[in-house]
């Protein structure tokens, strides 16, 4: 089997790990837009399928781009010509085309903003999707785009990315013990949760997707279920901090929000589990590798 994929978004804070930690295993040709020489907007449709022409090798294409900055989606709510738009479905939409035209495995990253965050559990693959604001919307949108085609693809969602090394736009994580260094963390919802997402783990079901050729829609995210100042306790204990971590009840912040804020996002990642060759590293226990 060729070890060359094509790649949308790998210089960003997931694709990044993913390149660093698999760099002998795969040659990746990647799509990028800041690429002085020869820059691919993956909303232009023709430059994505010359693009994905390039190696004929290669038969996997994993998009990681995306229009991820949440609150900025949000000023474009039901704007279908706006930039996150574009880039999250009609960015999608080109690259499954292509796909469909040149026979390649599409493994379409996505997340849990999805959902609405109501639920108390665990959402699991079975829930209905539910956006409430924009970026959650072009997201679902992207999702029925690819589900809805005749392509060989993958679905992975995950939920609040940490990283075990610092990247230059923070992480979770990272943003923590940034603040947590400056003494400028903010106090911590306790009643808001998420499901972190180790990227080094990630970057294996990533692995694991190509080496087993898996198609269908996964929660790929840690499976756990974690609230803000539960998640900043656990790295300062980890870290050695003595500051005492603030605490803050989201049902204020959200009288002075402008916009929808999802409660809960955690993911059920049983059905992965269930598949994979290798066991996912406990949250805790990643909180220790981060260096
Ligand atoms: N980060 C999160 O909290 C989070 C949570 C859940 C899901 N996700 C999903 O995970 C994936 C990766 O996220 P990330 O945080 O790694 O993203 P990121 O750091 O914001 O990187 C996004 C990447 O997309 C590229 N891109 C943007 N517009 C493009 C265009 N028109 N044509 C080609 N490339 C374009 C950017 O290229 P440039 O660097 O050149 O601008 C960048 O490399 C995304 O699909 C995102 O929706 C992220």
């Amino acid at each position: 089997m060729s070890n060359s994929l094509f790649a949308t978004g790998i210089n960003g804070l997931v694709g990044s790990e993913f390149a660093t930690q698999f760099a002998n295993s795969y040659t990746i040709h990647s799509l990028d837009i800041a690429n002085p020489l020869n820059p691919v907007d993956i909303t232009d449709k023709a430059s994505v399928v010359t693009a994905l022409s390039a190696d004929p090798t290669a038969k996997f294409v994993l998009h990681l781009a995306a229009f991820t900055n949440v609150t900025d989606a949000w000023n474009q709510n039901g704007d279908t010509s706006g930039i996150a738009y574009k880039v999250n479905v009609t960015g999608t939409r080109n690259i499954v085309e292509a796909c469909q035209e040149l026979g390649l495995h599409l493994i379409h990253i996505s997340t849990a903003y999805v959902f609405d965050g109501e639920k108390d559990d665990l959402y699991t693959e079975d829930d209905a999707v539910s956006p409430i604001e924009w970026y959650g919307q072009t997201k679902a949108d992207a999702e029925a785009v690819v589900q809805e085609s005749a392509i060989d693809w993958t679905i992975l969602r995950i939920d609040q990315p940490f990283r075990s090394d610092s990247f230059p736009r923070l992480d979770i994580a990272h943003r923590i013990i940034d603040g947590l260094n400056t003494d400028m963390l903010y106090p911590q919802f306790e009643n808001h949760y998420f499901g972190p997402t180790y990227i080094n783990d990630f970057s294996k079901v990533v692995d694991w997707v190509i080496r087993t050729k898996t198609t269908g829609l996964f929660n790929a995210s840690s499976g756990e279920k974690w609230s803000d100042f539960e998640f900043a306790t656990a790295i300062a204990n980890n870290k050695g901090f003595t500051t005492e971590i603030q605490r803050s009840n989201l049902d204020e912040y959200l009288k002075t929000l402008d916009r929808p804020y999802q409660r809960n996002t955690a993911m059920n990642t049983e059905k992965l589990q269930s598949v994979i060759d290798f066991e996912l590293t406990p949250i805790s226990k990643a909180l220790a590798e981060i260096v």
